[in-house]
């Protein structure tokens, strides 16, 4: 085993990360530097420093990134209106870059020589950590102990936890928890039941958005503001990018908006069953799209959408700080000078609909599309030729055929 100085590991302070915590000390020998990141995930972060100071760690660092998740990686990300596979608002990929770019970050700070993370070897996770790793510091190793120790599964682990005395969770029923991700963009759930998806998800896997069966008979109707491409108020109040996310989030929670239960295909090559609550997300990729049916050109609008899929699985199999994830991001970014504007939604019982959008930058021409009389010169001879012309080789086919 190759000699490591000082590791920086990426600390939840959950039962995962505190036996990778023991098993890196004991089996490197070396310093191990704790670090957590505040994503929003709705967890006390004190328990992680309690949980790291028992187990001797001298250097531990918590950090608040809500804001620069949110305005740094959610918000370019919106700008795609990036789905993976048609659905997946992709809440836990965009979140791994902005962890490797801090725990680079730290790394350097320290004079640490490895950084080490809790993902398994089945996921995606690992990918997008240490692809982020290789494109912003090729010298720093990558510790991952899921595929370096012999723990085979999390009943070892919960063994591997009762043997050093670690405390093993449990969920509100006394269960062992499912596998859960969550930030300000999303809670995933995955694991037990659900690994067979032909079983209906049962209602306690649910964290944060109500049932829409049993969210309010009463439409809830709000606005969001949006300049260049971004949101940057809710309901007329201008807000901070994690501010508004949160606050999204409430509103969209309460109605029950986005809830996801998806069978996908993960880069590493098996298909697996999530469910993903991403109540803000969901409205707002609603607005964006809202505010850009009346203020993008209608090639540009195309091209995005044809870019969208392949940005998407960029962001997904791990490439955030790839060359042509920024050459996208760049055309994406282009294109967003003029988005700006508000949309009115509608949220009622699971959805998010536009029912309005205004801009002073719109494309939009009331006067132009009208079925009234209008002032605008529109010659209606001149659709006789455009249809004439683009009929033409339609016609020498339908000769040809026969028909
Ligand atoms: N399948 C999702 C993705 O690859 C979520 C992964 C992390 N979630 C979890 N529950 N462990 O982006």
């Amino acid at each position: 085993m190759t000699k490591i100085e000082k590791i920086v590991l990426s600390y939840s302070g959950g039962l995962d990360t505190s036996i990778i915590l023991k098993w890196l000390q004991e089996t490197y020998g070396c310093e191990v530097v704790t670090f957590t990141a505040d994503l929003g995930q709705g967890e006390e972060l004190e328990p992680a420093r309690a949980h790291a100071e028992m187990a001797g760690v001298k250097d531990i660092r918590i950090v608040d990134l809500r804001e620069e998740f949110v305005s740094d990686f959610v918000f370019p990300m919106l700008r795609a209106n990036a789905l993976y596979e048609g659905q997946y608002l992709l809440g836990s990929s965009i979140a791994r870059p902005l962890i490797a770019k801090h725990l680079v970050g730290m790394a350097r700070e320290v004079g640490a020589d490895a950084v080490a993370h809790g993902a398994t070897g089945k996921g995606n996770d690992q990918i997008r950590f240490e692809l982020a790793v290789n494109a912003l510091d090729p010298s720093i190793k990558v510790i991952a102990p899921w595929r370096q120790w012999n723990i085979r599964s999390r009943l070892q682990l919960s063994e591997y936890a009762e043997k050093h005395r670690i405390p093993v969770p449990s969920d509100k029923r006394g269960e062992a928890p499912f596998s859960i991700d969550a930030n300000l963009l999303h809670t995933s759930t995955e694991g037990k039941s659900l690994e067979n998806p032909a079983e209906v998800a049962p209602d306690h896997v649910y964290q944060r958005t109500v049932d829409p069966v049993d969210a309010p008979d009463t439409p809830e109707i709000i606005t969001v503001g949006f300049e260049r491409g971004d949101p940057v108020s809710v309901n007329g109040k201008a807000m901070t990018p994690a501010a508004l996310l949160t606050e999204l989030n409430g509103l969209g929670g309460r109605h029950g908006v986005g809830r996801l239960d998806l069978v996908e295909n993960r880069f590493i090559g098996m298909k697996s069953r999530g469910i993903y609550e991403t109540p803000g997300g969901t409205i707002l990729l609603a607005a964006h799209r809202g505010i850009e049916s009346i203020t993008l050109d209608r090639a540009a609008a195309h091209l995005k959408d044809e870019i969208m899929p392949r940005y998407a699985e960029l962001i997904y199999n791990g490439f955030w700080f790839a060359p042509e994830r920024e050459m996208l991001q760049a055309l994406i970014d282009h294109s967003q000078a003029f988005v700006s504007g508000e949309v009115t939604l509608r949220l009622y019982k699971g959805s998010a609909s536009v029912i309005s959008r205004a801009s002073p930058c719109s494309l939009y021409s009331a006067d132009l599309v009208t079925f009234e009389e209008s002032t605008i010169a529109f010659d209606h001879h001149d659709a006789e030729g455009f249809i004439r012309l683009n009929g033409l080789r339609l016609r020498s086919w339908a000769a040809r055929n026969g028909r």
